[in-house]
């Protein structure tokens, strides 16, 4: 067996109203509660925050995250839960509020300075009892040890360690079901995004990363279009969240790559949403990568229609979030499974020339 190293993610509880369970997770005393306007205009959090309040948690309620939330944001978070006294944090909410919490949390608990822990593995010390509670499906920053956050120039910078790992995640598909089409869209190719990158890692790729992330791709690519259709369909919702969740996983030990490397300055400069710059990018790295990655595009034949039904699901997402009131046209996927098909069939064919089952 290769050696390879893998970290497991946080603890986790999943199903339909689990948000109102969080207080169990926490140590009592106050607590910072990281969120959005929009969720809180929403009324989405009122069960989780009355659960805490009715247990005595005591919630602060910080709720000025934006999207690609910013260096100010983050510092005002950390001003509110020391004024408050926190001694654990909550994210609620998509990658923003999550990836803010995170490191909130972090700081908070471990007194370092930020401008010391950019980067990978440099983050050592103790943060506070942590609870991520995703909304969007997803960035699967509940599943990671990695906070973005937005500096100067637009420049997307992250804290990417062990400590920022959640102590709890909590997957409820109920608080997506009012998520809007075009933000479906993109979180959810955002998610495919990163097992497709996991999975194709040049770095880090191990057998369960492996593993999770080809079943990432099943319940992502299966349900993304359902979920973008019927936004009420609670078992295509479970999915996209469970889905997102294992890329999470799965790319926490091995890592995303051109995709995100080339979106995250779009999303930095333009705030254009992380799911589109991703969305934007993907065909380019999967063709450039085609030769390098092809045995893994065509280990199995289904991987086919997945990769084709991710390009549905980028046309989509350009198309829903540029022109949410039309209908979705998928012609580009016609296109792009003529182009998919030709790839591996050349890959997986032997030297003789005949085809490999
Ligand atoms: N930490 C990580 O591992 C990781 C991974 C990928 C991306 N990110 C970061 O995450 C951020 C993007 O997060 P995101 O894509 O989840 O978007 P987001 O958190 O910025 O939210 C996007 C919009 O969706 C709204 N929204 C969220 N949940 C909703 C719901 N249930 N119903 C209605 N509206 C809802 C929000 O209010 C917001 O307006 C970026 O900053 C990106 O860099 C982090
Ligand atoms: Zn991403």
């Amino acid at each position: 067996m290769r050696s390879f190293t893998f970290h497991p993610g946080p603890r986790l509880s999943a199903g339909a109203d689990k948000s109102t369970d969080i207080a169990e997770f926490l140590p009592e005393g106050p607590c910072l509660f990281v969120t959005d306007e929009q969720l809180i205009k929403l009324g989405l959090a009122e069960p989780a925050l009355e659960a805490l309040e009715v247990s005595g948690r005591h919630p602060t309620v910080f709720d000025k995250v934006e999207a690609d939330p910013s260096r100010a944001t983050l510092e005002a978070a950390i001003e509110a839960g020391r004024a408050a006294g926190a001694v654990s944090v909550v994210g609620f909410g998509g990658g923003s509020p999550m990836d803010v919490a995170k490191l909130a949390g972090y700081l908070l608990g471990s007194g370092d300075v930020l401008d010391e822990v950019w980067g990978v593995d440099i983050a050592k010390g103790r943060r506070l009892p942590l609870v991520l509670v995703p909304t969007t499906a997803g960035t699967g920053s509940e599943a990671t040890p990695i906070s973005v956050i937005t500096c100067e120039g637009g420049v997307k910078l992250a804290v990417n360690a062990r400590p920022l790992t959640a102590d709890w995640a909590v997957l409820d598909p109920q608080l997506t079901v009012g998520l809007p089409r075009g933000v479906t869209a993109a979180t959810g190719i955002d998610a495919i995004v990163h097992a497709v990158e996991a999975y194709t890692s040049a770095r880090l790729k191990n057998p369960l990363s492996d593993a999770l992330a080809r079943e990432a791709l099943r319940l992502l690519t299966g349900n993304l279009m359902t979920a973008c259709e019927e936004p009420r369909n609670i078992a295509a919702r479970e999915a996209m969240l469970l889905g997102a969740h294992l890329a999470g996983l799965a790319f926490s030990n091995a890592p995303v790559a051109g995709v995100h490397a080339l979106a995250y300055p779009l999303g930095g400069l333009h705030h254009l949403p992380h799911g589109v710059t991703n969305a934007l990018m993907l065909r380019h790295v999967l063709q450039h990568n085609s030769e390098a990655a092809r045995e893994h595009y065509a280990r199995e034949r289904k991987h086919l229609d997945e990769l084709a039904t991710i390009e549905h699901g980028v046309a989509m997402a350009r198309r829903a979030w540029l022109e949410p009131d039309r209908v979705i046209n998928t012609w580009p996927t016609a296109r792009f499974l003529n182009w998919v098909r030709s790839r591996p069939r050349d890959a997986a064919a032997p030297r003789s020339g005949r085809r490999r089952s």
